[in-house]
């Protein structure tokens, strides 16, 4: 038998009595103490994480989503391009992530479903600003927020930003020499099919070349809703496939309301002009 390998022996630093360690700088204390079960169901731990987890992804959803934004306000595409292609990675990810969720059954989930209360991801600050910020500003879904006055101020300061499909319709009317009407820039409503905006970036597409900013662009967002769509598709599918017609622990009718949702269609005209061409 040989000794184990000591990885002092390669330097590696093994007392953290005065230095900060990786659970120092992560915070994984606080992190692992956010796991409070309500019930004594075994499958509730696997509820919270996936649910934790979800919001970790978005909240970095979130920062990337902010500075794409930012950056194709001053035209600098390449590295809001590189944020872009992460967000869809992150949709991504948390896709794969349903597939562990999906182990959970409906007699499972009856366990504990009764100490969810009115709890829902409905109630998701993060989800509804990153619909919002991508430009699906369905305001009557605010009012779950109300008793949070600092998470609502944050959706409402968003309502009062240009969203990022906003900044690419710019972009793209700079680009080619148009103006679209003003009824584009909605602030506080979902983005509604503009026959201009169709045209334009059906121009972009018949020569690439020309444009090829603005095709990567159409393309890095067209990307971005359909791995968003496939989050929708997989969330709806789960909660079929374990409450089944039940009304949802938020009050909406459930699947019904879910499947819905799947009509929203971010970037209407992107998908449009794929008709067109
Ligand atoms: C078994 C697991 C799940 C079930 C049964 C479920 C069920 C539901 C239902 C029925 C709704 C509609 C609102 C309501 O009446 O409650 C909803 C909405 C929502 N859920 Fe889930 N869900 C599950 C897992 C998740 C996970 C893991 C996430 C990740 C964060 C999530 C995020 C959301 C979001 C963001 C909404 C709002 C969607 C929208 O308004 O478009 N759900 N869920």
């Amino acid at each position: 038998m040989t000794d184990a390998y000591d990885p002092a022996r390669d330097g590696a630093q093994m007392s953290f009595a005065k230095d900060m360690s990786y659970g120092d700088y992560l915070q994984i204390d606080r992190i692992l103490s956010a796991q409070t079960t309500l019930s004594d169901a075994h499958d509730e731990m696997l509820f919270i994480i996936q649910h934790q987890t979800s919001e970790l992804w978005m909240r970095l959803a979130l920062h990337e989503l902010n500075a794409a934004r930012d950056l194709l306000k001053t035209a600098d595409f390449r590295p809001a391009f590189k944020m872009l292609t992460r967000v869809a990675r992150i949709f991504d990810q948390l896709n794969s992530a349903w597939d562990v969720l999906r182990t959970m059954t409906p007699s499972d989930y009856t366990t504990f479903r009764n100490a969810l209360g009115q709890s829902s991801g409905f109630q998701s600050h993060q989800y509804r600003l990153i619909e919002y910020v991508l430009g699906n500003r369905n305001t009557a879904l605010l009012k779950v927020h109300e008793h949070r006055p600092d998470l609502f101020a944050v959706l409402q300061a968003e309502l009062e930003t240009p969203s990022l499909y906003h900044v690419a319709l710019d972009a793209l009317a700079q680009g080619t020499g148009r103006e679209f009407d003003p009824d584009c820039y909605r602030m506080t409503s979902p983005h509604r099919l503009d026959a201009d905006v169709v045209a334009a970036w059906a121009e972009v597409y018949r020569d690439p070349h020309k444009y090829w900013g603005l095709y990567e662009l159409a393309e890095k967002l067209v990307d971005l809703e359909d791995y968003f769509r496939r989050w929708r598709f997989n969330h709806v599918t789960t909660v079929e496939r374990v409450i089944g017609i039940k009304r949802g622990t938020g009050g909406t009718s459930g699947v019904p309301y879910l499947r819905k949702m799947l009509e929203v269609e971010l970037f209407p005209e992107l998908w449009d002009l794929r008709g067109e061409l």
